[in-house]
């Protein structure tokens, strides 16, 4: 049995991380901006206010949760507004900047000492960040917002690597939530390969791009 931290806990990819996990036996923190009638329905520990795009936000569930020991943290929250060359909205890029990618790094900086030694560092990223898949252009402020992301998660694998954590950068494929208006995989599917990811992932692979189906991904 471990302990995860799961942010975004209440719908989507989020709530059926905390499903599976609590399903096979282990602890979860679900912290969240408001919890659900779904994610109530569960054996876990709901922290609600937690915004990860808010340092006051964050600040206060840092110290909610000063000393509480946790195997592992899945930064999962995360938000999509599409935008193409005539339609881009700035405040709509700062945002997916501020909870896309400032919001695994605020956990990071707040929440690392929850993490001993063996401790994993979770980021649900998306092939969206990648410079080599994108063929097809637009979504400007999501794809800089998770090409973000998988930066700081690389630096995040180098810099924790001496207390012996390892981070996972992990596309879940594309998968039937809110996010996509229900189209792609199952979100069953798509957690069943995130928890085998993270269940793999170590200090030999901690940093690299994983699709949760376990293809390699390019940056
Ligand atoms: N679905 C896909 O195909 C796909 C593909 C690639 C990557 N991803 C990534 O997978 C993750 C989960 O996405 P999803 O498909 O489950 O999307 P979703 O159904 O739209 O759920 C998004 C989750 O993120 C939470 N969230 C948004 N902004 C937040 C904030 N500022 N602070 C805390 N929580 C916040 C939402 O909470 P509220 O209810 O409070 O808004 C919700 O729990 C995201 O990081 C997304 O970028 C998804």
């Amino acid at each position: 049995m471990h302990t995860y931290l799961v942010t975004g806990a209440n719908r989507g990819i989020g709530l059926e991380l905390c499903r599976q996990l609590v399903e096979r036996g282990d602890e979860v923190f679900a912290a969240c901006r408001a919890t659900s009638p779904e994610l109530e329905a569960l054996d876990v520990t709901v922290f609600e206010g937690v915004d990860v795009g808010d340092d006051d936000s964050m600040n206060k569930f840092s110290l909610e949760v000063d000393g509480m020991d946790m195997d592992v943290i899945i930064n999962n929250a995360g938000v999509l507004y599409s935008d193409n060359l005539d339609s881009i909205d700035m405040d709509q890029v700062r945002s997916q900047v501020e909870i896309n990618t400032m919001g695994p790094l605020r956990v990071a900086t707040l929440l690392r000492e929850n993490l001993d030694s063996g401790g994993k560092f979770v980021i649900v990223s998306s092939l969206m960040g990648s410079m080599s898949d994108n063929g097809s252009g637009g979504h400007y402020g999501y794809r800089l917002s998770k090409a973000g992301a998988n930066a700081v998660g690389v630096s995040l694998a180098r810099d924790l690597a001496a207390k012996e954590i390892s981070v996972g950068i992990f596309h879940p494929g594309m998968v039937a939530t809110a996010m996509t208006g229900g189209r792609g995989i199952s979100v069953e599917e798509s957690v069943k390969g995130l928890l085998e990811r993270i269940g793999e992932l170590n200090l030999e692979n901690s940093g690299t791009f994983l699709h949760q189906n376990g293809e390699s991904l390019g940056w």
